[in-house]
């Protein structure tokens, strides 16, 4: 496959037409699960889709996607996804997986007719079925459409795949709660000066990774319920969730996502050796205990340096351990005598770590469940605190209202957000879980999607009005949401 290396990322133009291609081919095959054929608003899709597929087939004969393990080929090129690209390419991906189709070709131009043909065809596919590609074949064979064809989705060995997507919730959420099995054993051993199970954490973060390549939503979504009991133990795997989530989407390779895990899970193993007294004191800290606190990342550090077996890799945990509170801009602690710029790593471990220190519910917590609040404070402090270039992508990872926030809607009911918006232009319009409340408690009731739009008003159904804080009603997020 002929690979070209980007020079400038606007110059690239396979990156340029495949993300066009991408981003208005995704939102028209959405549509469709939203709106039947005869809407108004699949025919305004297929008009923003149709130019953009005609004038790639006019330019360069022919318009062909291929999807080969995460990368994409557009027209044998390979597409560089940019991070702000990165949700909806990664949900287009998911939707063509889920069918089994890996290939789209377009050999000659198409008539919007064709086109919207072909996307409830795609649309109406069942899951999991391998010869899905031969049936929509058929289908357009059938029906004289010979501009278009599909191909079957290539699928390798050491993928280890979850197309069902109860089946990749189950997944994560056994990751997640070992994980945190894990850092309460990390935790003792310290205490006890035993050895490190380096291997099983390891595997786990390999584990992490997998779950987050496929769909990262379920273990965001578990790193977003910020109502455990247990928080520190949580915060450490939430940091290694945010971290690999966030690497990921700017492209840091699969083998050393693992490694930036496991930076993320012991960034404050440091706090194993401060007295509980000063760790859990709600109180204002006094000088004193603020030195004590503010030892952890130098503590941390020389507790890694000691682990002997954990060979290179303890270079990489140091970055996270040292770096999480120096910030971008080296104003934080411990103060370096020789400045230098931050790691990669340790850019990355410092916003996970900022955010979920935020938003955890707890008395000393000064904005809880407020995530656009942070969010804000967040952009405020970029260039300063924090990475400019990754706050951006962090934010549109997490989203204005992230999966677990209780909303009031204008319609005056309220629910959960259990999906957020792979589109950056429709972010407030995630998906909703509307709670019911009977016999003394809320309970669950449909899905909705508010993005969905009233015909006759020509405006959406539903739109987030506030955030609501869960504790006031009584509602236990994590009980509803996995
Ligand atoms: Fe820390
Ligand atoms: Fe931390």
């Amino acid at each position: 496959m002929p690979e070209e290396k980007p020079t400038l990322d606007h110059e690239h133009l396979p990156t340029k037409l495949g993300t066009e291609f991408v981003g208005k081919f995704y939102r028209l095959l959405k549509g469709t699960t939203l709106y039947d054929r005869k809407n108004v608003i699949i025919d305004r899709l297929i008009q923003e889709c149709l130019p953009v597929i005609n004038s790639v087939v006019q330019s360069e004969g022919q318009l062909f996607i291929k999807i080969v393990r995460d990368n994409f080929f557009f027209n044998n090129i390979r597409i560089f996804v940019k991070a702000d690209k990165y949700a909806i390419f990664k949900a287009f991906w998911l939707e063509m997986r889920r069918r089994w189709i890996g290939e789209m070709e377009f050999s000659t131009e198409v008539k919007g007719e064709h086109l919207k043909d072909f996307v409830y065809l795609l649309s109406g596919l069942e899951e999991n079925n391998e010869s899905n590609y031969l049936y929509v074949n058929k289908q357009l064979e059938y029906q004289n459409i010979d501009s278009i064809h599909v191909g079957k989705l290539e699928f390798f060995k050491d993928e280890e795949i979850y197309i069902d997507s109860e089946d990749r919730k189950k997944y994560s959420k056994e990751v997640y709660f070992k994980s945190i099995g894990l850092v309460k054993e990390v935790v003792e051993s310290i205490n006890q000066q035993k050895a490190l199970n380096i291997r099983k954490a390891k595997r786990l973060m390999q584990n992490a990774v997998n779950a987050i390549m496929q769909d990262d939503s379920a273990l965001l979504g578990l790193a977003n319920i910020k109502n455990y009991d247990e928080y520190t133990f949580n915060h450490s795997v939430n940091v290694a969730i945010y971290a690999i989530a966030l690497g990921q989407r700017i492209g840091i390779p699969k083998k050393h996502l693992s490694h930036l895990g496991m930076a993320g899970l012991f960034h404050d193993i440091g706090k194993t050796r401060i007295p509980k007294e000063i760790l859990n004191k709600t109180g204002k800290l006094s000088p004193e205990e603020w030195l004590t606190m503010r030892s952890h990342p130098v503590i941390g550090t020389e507790l890694i340096m000691r682990m002997k077996e954990w060979g290179e890799l303890s270079t990489r945990m140091i970055e996270g351990a040292f770096e999480h509170h120096l910030r971008y801009d080296l104003t934080g602690y411990p103060r370096l005598t020789r400045k230098r710029r931050l790691t990669l790593f340790g850019r990355i471990i410092t916003i996970g770590d900022f955010y979920d220190a935020l938003v955890r519910p707890r008395v000393y917590n000064r904005f809880p469940y407020v995530s656009e609040k942070i969010l804000g404070i967040m952009l405020e402090r970029s260039g300063k605190d924090f990475d400019p270039a990754i706050v951006k992508v962090f934010i549109n990872m997490i989203g204005i209202f992230p999966l677990g926030t209780l909303v009031l809607l204008n319609t005056n009911e309220m629910g959960l957000v259990t999906q957020i918006q792979e589109d950056t232009e429709l972010m407030d319009r995630p998906k909703v879980c509307l709670l019911y409340y009977s016999d003394g408690e809320y309970r669950k009731g449909k899905v909705v999607d508010l993005r969905e739009m009233d015909e006759s008003s020509e405006d959406f159904k539903r739109s987030i009005v506030k955030t609501l804080d869960p504790n006031e009603y009584n509602i236990n997020v994590a009980e509803l949401l996995i």
